[in-house]
């Protein structure tokens, strides 16, 4: 059985409203947990797989739920994921080994969230943009549409920014530049550190 973590007590006012952040968790994100339960049911085989293991092992989905299982498992993961990155003590800045691999791959701070926002910005209707590690220990700037996971490619993500309006609409109507732009406030550099350790990828040598 799947379960979200919980938010309780966590506020992101002013940058993200806390009724957004009421409804993206305990209706969205509980309605993916739902569905992928629901998707697994008949299936004993799958009940005990964590969901990244469901991700990382699609084609070996049965066929009849394997939508399910990518949009409604990718749902659960993404935003599990997500919930860490936020934090209320606001405006961090990225830590040691995050910081030395985001200076060798874009040179500063600043040109990465530019070259990051565009990336969000630039990601039609719903998804997800993501910085990844890459197999060479490099980090990537990449989109996903609807709930698909780069742990569906085997790349571990180690910083990730919702862009489906259900994540900003309420308090920034069509402005989801402002959203991104609010999301570097909250964002919890110390889990996008911890994030990086745990990559499969990184072996400490870049
Ligand atoms: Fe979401």
């Amino acid at each position: 059985m799947h379960t979200l973590n919980t938010l309780a007590g966590i506020s992101l006012e002013p940058y993200i409203d806390s009724l957004t952040m009421q409804i993206h968790h305990d209706k969205h994100h509980q309605a993916y947990v739902d569905n992928l339960n629901k998707a697994i049911e008949g299936f004993p085989e799958l009940q005990n797989k964590e969901v990244w293991e469901l991700l990382t092992n699609l084609e070996s989905i049965p066929e009849e739920i394997r939508l399910k299982v990518r949009n409604n498992g990718g749902g659960h993961a993404n935003h599990t994921f997500f919930w860490k990155l936020l934090t209320p003590e606001f405006d961090q800045t990225p830590l040691e080994k995050t910081n030395s691999l985001l200076i060798s791959n874009f040179g500063d701070l600043e040109t990465f969230k530019t070259k990051f926002k565009e990336a969000a910005l630039s990601r039609f209707g719903s998804g997800w943009a993501w910085l990844v590690l890459t197999d060479e220990n490099t980090l990537s700037i990449s989109t996903t549409p609807n709930q698909d996971t780069p742990w569906m490619e085997k790349k571990d993500a180690i910083l990730g920014l919702d862009v489906w309006e259900h994540a900003y609409y309420l308090k920034y109507q069509n402005r989801r530049a402002d959203y991104v732009d609010a999301f570097w406030h909250v964002l919890n550099w110390k889990q996008v550190e911890e994030n990086l350790q745990k990559a499969r990828g990184y072996l400490g040598t870049k």
